[in-house]
């Protein structure tokens, strides 16, 4: 400029050259890849065990986690409830509200019965604003919700997008690692199951976590896909509740109380759940129909799974399914991917069909294409949850078959 825009002086300018960044000059430190005893330091605990098993054991300064989940899982619900247990065990913690009003989160507040004085929550869309307002109050956790709503302008685009969402999660990160500050960002998930906005944003963060919940009140698993400070294969369970999101020690407990074990069609399976054995119950409805193409229904599993496993059961176990609408479902909104469902899945079509009920029975085994059962990986696990909550007896691909049959007929399934 020739002068200057305010006091339209023509001298009052100086010209000062960017300063250039000298390279360290060798001073970087470097260390043995095998130091005893490495431990990330600053990990402070939440004081919501399911959240601190996720994480690790609790939130290490200068992390950026990223916590996704379909809109109405529960992310706003959850991060609430942690900024309460934060602001009481570690410090002030600061929301950045951009999806929401400041009197919507309050609202939240009041339900889920928020007490610490130390949460406060601010509307404001500006990545740049919400940086400064972090930086003047120094918060021991940033909680920004969402990742998709907020903008820098110094980006093109409008929030949402891939350059907003890059470069705001850019700042917000680098705020992070710049002041110690552990933050998390809400993130939305499409339909396919990412994250919206790059992928780069997964690259970006240390920690992403994912909650997932089929139903709309029912149990929540939040799951580690990545973690720069822990384990990835931790599971934490909520149950939500009409006050917010409850934590839930001992799920399979939960899930198997309501179940009626004089019903036909009803299995037990111990899942592994991450690091942790779940027991879930399994359902099947067999009803006859004279539709040319009888109905099949499956929730919690993989359709084309349980489409191959009718398919087994009527070629070699004599389980007549023709002219039979079939339903399959996992009881209490869990998901199973795992192959070791076939069996369960098998006994509780054959018991829905026979009208026999296997009362206790629980059981785990994948089933091939032939008839053959496979074993699934670690059956001592899944044997100690199963006796950790004193259910009845055990199918599985392990056991000899004189027991196996045994037990079959102990339940009065014996056919074939
Ligand atoms: P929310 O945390 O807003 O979800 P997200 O941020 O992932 O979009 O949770 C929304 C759902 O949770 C909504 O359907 C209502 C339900 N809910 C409860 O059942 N109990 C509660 O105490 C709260 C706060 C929400
Ligand atoms: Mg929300």
């Amino acid at each position: 400029m020739g002068f200057c825009p305010q006091c339209r002086s023509t001298d009052a300018l100086a010209e000062a050259a960017p300063v250039r960044k000298a390279h360290s000059g060798g001073s970087v430190d470097v260390v043995a890849a095998n130091a005893p005893r490495t431990t990330v330091k600053d990990r402070n605990a939440v004081g919501l065990s399911e959240l601190d098993r996720v994480l690790g054991g609790g939130l290490v300064a200068g992390a950026a986690i990223l916590v996704g989940g379909e809109p109405g899982v529960g992310k706003s619900t959850l991060l609430l409830q942690a900024a309460d247990s934060v602001a009481r065990s570690i410090g002030p913690v600061l929301i950045a509200t951009a999806e929401e009003s400041t009197h919507q989160v309050q609202m939240r507040a009041r339900r889920v019965g928020i007490t610490s004085d130390d949460v406060a929550i601010a509307a404001v869309h500006d990545v740049d604003d919400i940086i400064a307002l972090a930086s003047e109050r120094s918060p021991a956790l940033v909680i920004v919700d969402s990742i998709q709503t907020v903008s820098t302008l110094d980006t093109a685009g409008s929030a949402g997008g891939v350059a907003q969402v890059r470069d705001s999660a850019s700042r917000l990160i680098t705020y992070a690692k710049t002041s110690g500050t552990p933050i998390v960002l809400v993130g939305h998930v499409t339909k396919d199951g990412s994250i919206a906005g790059p992928r780069t944003l997964e690259h970006m963060v240390d920690v992403v976590l994912y909650l997932e919940g089929e139903s709309d009140a029912g149990l929540r698993f939040l799951r580690s896909m990545k973690n720069r400070y822990g384990s990835v294969n931790e599971v934490g369970v909520f149950d939500m509740t009409s006050e917010g999101l409850a934590q839930v020690p001992d799920p399979s407990g939960l899930l198997v109380a309501h179940r009626d074990e004089s019903a036909a069609g009803s299995v037990l399976f111990p899942t592994i759940e991450g690091k942790r054995p779940l027991v879930v119950e399994i359902q099947a409805l067999v009803v006859a129909t004279d539709a040319m193409q009888p109905r099949r229904s499956v929730t919690g599993l993989p359709p084309q799974r349980v489409h191959q496993i009718l398919g087994v059961l009527a070629r070699h176990g004599n389980v007549p399914l023709a002219s039979r609408e079939v339903y399959v479902a996992v009881m209490g909104g869990v998901r199973v991917t795992e192959p070791a469902a076939d069996l369960p899945v098998a006994l509780a079509v054959a018991s829905a069909v026979h009208d026999v009920p296997l009362k206790r029975l629980s059981a785990w085994g994948e089933l091939g294409l032939t008839g053959d059962i496979r074993p699934a990986s670690r059956p001592a696990v899944r044997t100690a949850e199963i006796e950790r909550i004193s259910a009845g007896p055990i199918v599985a691909p392990s056991t000899d078959v004189k027991r196996l049959l045994d037990a079959l007929r102990a339940a009065g399934l014996s056919a074939g």
